[in-house]
């Protein structure tokens, strides 16, 4: 086998499907959801044990409140739930834990949950976890964009060279500081971004299974690495 690249530094998981897994076992879509939080446990430590070191999973899209008011307040819960419950894994494996988007939109306590988990694992050096909620990039773009003409002149950006600009957006999106996404891969068959990091995969090779999400193992998780670490990867260049 010839191998071209090393294991990704940086993996990003669309994980899509629950409600049709649901569906198919006659179950509500809910149930779906709740099937797919093991799913991220299990993934999250397959990758710590692995030594990926970030790990970005799509959770609640900024487009996810169009969705019945009873399904988002499930999935708040779960959310919430998830945080509670595996705090101890976090500690327990040194895994430090983030979140990208906008997450004023969510109840008090949730907020309370997500800053006080980020605050806890801040030092770990294990594995960095990062759920996104209430992401789109169109959104992070945008109040990247917000935050940079409150804080520069614009007569100072007027001056800036374009790449000059690149970085300043780079080091001031929500994944400041995160390496670009390697590995890009969505479960449950579309083929399509939905909003997901659009920035920061501008090099990242796509992936696309169909199985659904409750359905996902670190069996084709390690596959997918496999064909991953055979891809060339050229950035342009020859
Ligand atoms: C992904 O599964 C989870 C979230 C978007 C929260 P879906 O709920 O989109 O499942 P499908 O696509 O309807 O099967
Ligand atoms: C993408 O899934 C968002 C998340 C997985 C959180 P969706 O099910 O919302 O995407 P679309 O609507 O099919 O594009
Ligand atoms: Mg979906």
């Amino acid at each position: 086998m010839n191998l071209n690249n090393a294991l990704p530094q940086h993996i990003a998981i669309i994980m899509d499907g629950n409600g049709r897994w649901a569906r198919q076992q006659g179950k509500k879509r809910t149930q779906g959801h709740k099937e797919g939080a093991k799913v991220v446990r299990e993934i999250t430590q397959w990758c710590a044990n692995s030594h990926i070191p970030y790990l970005t999973l799509y959770a609640f899209s900024t487009e996810n409140w169009k969705r019945p008011k009873m399904e988002i307040s499930y999935l708040m819960k779960l959310l919430e739930k998830y945080l509670k419950e595996e705090r101890a894994t976090y500690l327990k494996n040194n895994i430090r834990f983030r979140v990208i988007g906008d997450i004023n939109a969510f109840s008090t306590s949730l907020q309370n949950a997500i800053l006080e988990l980020e605050h806890l694992t801040q030092n770990h050096t294990n594995l960095t976890q990062i759920l996104a909620l209430n992401y789109g990039s169109h959104n992070e773009i945008a109040r990247t964009f917000i935050k940079l003409a409150n804080s520069q002149s614009q007569n100072k950006l007027s001056k800036l060279t374009a790449q000059e600009v690149a970085e300043l957006i780079n080091a001031n999106l929500d994944t400041a500081t995160l390496p670009d996404v390697d590995m890009l891969i969505r479960t449950g068959g579309e083929k399509r971004i939905s909003n997901f990091l659009l920035w920061q995969a501008s090099y990242a090779e796509l992936f696309f299974t169909p199985t659904l999400w409750p359905n996902f193992t670190t069996d084709e998780l390690d596959k997918l690495m496999g064909e991953f670490c055979e891809r060339q990867r050229r950035f342009g260049g020859l």
